[in-house]
């Protein structure tokens, strides 16, 4: 197949590329083939050929394509808690609403109502590929991965791991160590068969909730299964100053050197929040190659805090964007590229303009994300956190595309033609779109979500 039309993507952090009128060529397999420019002066040929063959899609007057979005941690079975009960503190969040919720997902046709209209929701605002933490239950999160390769999102998916009897309710925990990581061993199996017939692909990840509700058993059972098999492992790290206090009184250390020193620090390894993560935890992230999953939204809530996103970037850390559902109330990837922006403008000046600028606590020029390099986050660097070819319109890289229509009656990203020079456009839809002016989604190459045919 081939696709022509005008595309937003950002190879390099820092900055986008707009392909007006390009041809992108895509294989079998749903591989980006060839890019072909407007002035290049194969187009033309390139354009009859797939004319004439009837595979080309075209995107239309007033459409624009963007990468599909990478949400890189959100939690599949607080989908319908998404936007309630904030405004608790995190561990009774926990307790009273999150651990009863989760606790349904022991009913797996309940998982697969939730499951089914989560990925399609997700879709449909242009997340291709989503990094999930599932239930403690093996049997739904399998669940969740087979919807995922049926609706065709690409997953990495892990069902959560949480054993401790002191720290988790009865209702709801792992039987004991070795049983979690039976059952660790077991869905890595049976997503990586998944993975096999899965056009976009399905990873198993292994993932403990965090480390207060793991023994030590179970996290030295899951660094060295993480040794063992080289799977993805995920977590929450650094999160709050509650889960830092717990850990340092339990090992002497924070969180990443926990975590590290129980083997579940490796490459692509994912750390969700991290917004405590100091300057020397952070080198040792970059060098290790594990990878910090950005959740603006829920560090407002359970952190109260800003993680310093620049910082990381300048440490050379992988950073990737996270919706992280229901401890961040929206699925939608725009929205907390939105987020990310605003919140990094109030950690560079700090937030109280009561006081004199210099005791305002910011960490001065250089700290905001830029509208763009945040789009950077919910794309390319998803994907260089996971390590996996994707999110820009590069030859090798998947084809996930999100087609965006700027004009909708209800939702005209047009700006009456003044201000029209590509950044004005691209800023227009990562700012104001809808999710009505996502009309189509492809991922892998393959036609996933269209609206239009609604
Ligand atoms: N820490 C442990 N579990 C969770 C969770 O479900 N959400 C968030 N945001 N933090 C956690
Ligand atoms: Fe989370």
């Amino acid at each position: 197949r081939a696709f022509y039309g005008s595309f937003f993507h950002t190879p390099e952090y820092g900055s986008f590329e707009y392909l007006e009128r390009a041809l992108i060529e895509v294989g079998e397999d749903g591989a980006i083939e060839r890019v072909i420019a407007h002035d290049d002066p194969n187009q033309a040929a390139a354009l009859a050929k797939v004319r004439e063959a009837g595979t080309l899609y075209e995107l239309g007057e007033g459409r624009f394509g963007l990468p599909g979005f990478v949400d890189i941690h959100i939690h599949s079975p607080q989908w319908p808690q998404a936007a309630l009960a904030l405004d608790e503190p995190l561990y009774r969040w926990l307790d009273e609403r999150t651990f009863p919720l989760e606790s349904k997902f022991a009913d797996v046709d309940f998982a697969k109502k939730v499951y089914s209209d989560l990925v399609d929701q997700l879709l449909a605002r242009g997340s291709t590929t989503a990094v999930y933490l599932g239930s403690a239950h093996l049997e739904a999160t399998v669940a969740l991965a087979e919807i995922c390769a049926e609706r065709g999102q690409r997953t990495l998916v892990g069902k959560t791991v949480m054993d401790d009897p002191k720290a988790n309710p009865d209702y709801y925990r792992d039987a004991s160590p070795e049983q979690a990581v039976r059952d660790t061993e077991t869905l890595i199996r049976e997503v990586e068969a998944i993975g096999r017939k899965s056009r976009a692909g399905a990873w198993p990840v292994i993932t403990p909730r965090f480390i207060p509700s793991c023994t030590d058993e179970v996290l030295r059972g899951l660094g060295n299964l993480a040794e063992s098999t080289g799977a993805y492992v995920q977590t929450h790290c650094n999160e709050g100053q509650w889960e830092h206090d717990v850990v340092l009184e339990r090992f002497g250390k924070t969180d990443p050197y926990a975590l590290r020193d129980f083997g579940l620090l490796r490459e692509h390894s994912i750390m969700a929040h991290c917004p405590y993560l100091t300057e020397e935890e952070g080198e040792m992230f970059a060098e290790l190659g594990v990878a910090v999953a950005h959740c603006p939204t829920a560090n407002s809530y359970f952190s109260s805090a800003v993680a310093p996103v620049q910082r990381f970037r300048s440490q050379g850390i992988h950073v990737g964007l996270g919706t992280d559902i229901s401890g961040g109330y929206s699925p939608s990837m725009y929205e907390n590229i939105r987020q990310a922006v605003l919140v990094s403008r109030l950690l560079e000046t700090g937030v109280n303009a009561q006081l004199p600028p210099e005791e305002r606590g910011g960490l001065g020029e250089g700290t905001r994300l830029s509208l763009v390099e945040s789009f950077w986050l919910a794309t390319a660097g998803g994907a260089e956190a996971l390590g996996l070819p994707l999110a820009t319109f590069e030859p090798g890289r998947a084809f996930d595309l999100q087609v965006i229509d700027v004009k909708r009656p209800d939702s005209d990203l047009t700006g009456f033609g003044v201000f029209d020079e590509p950044i004005d456009r691209l800023a227009r839809i990562l700012y104001l779109s809808t999710p009505d002016n996502v009309r189509q989604v492809f991922s892998q190459g393959v036609l996933v979500c269209d609206k239009d045919a609604r």
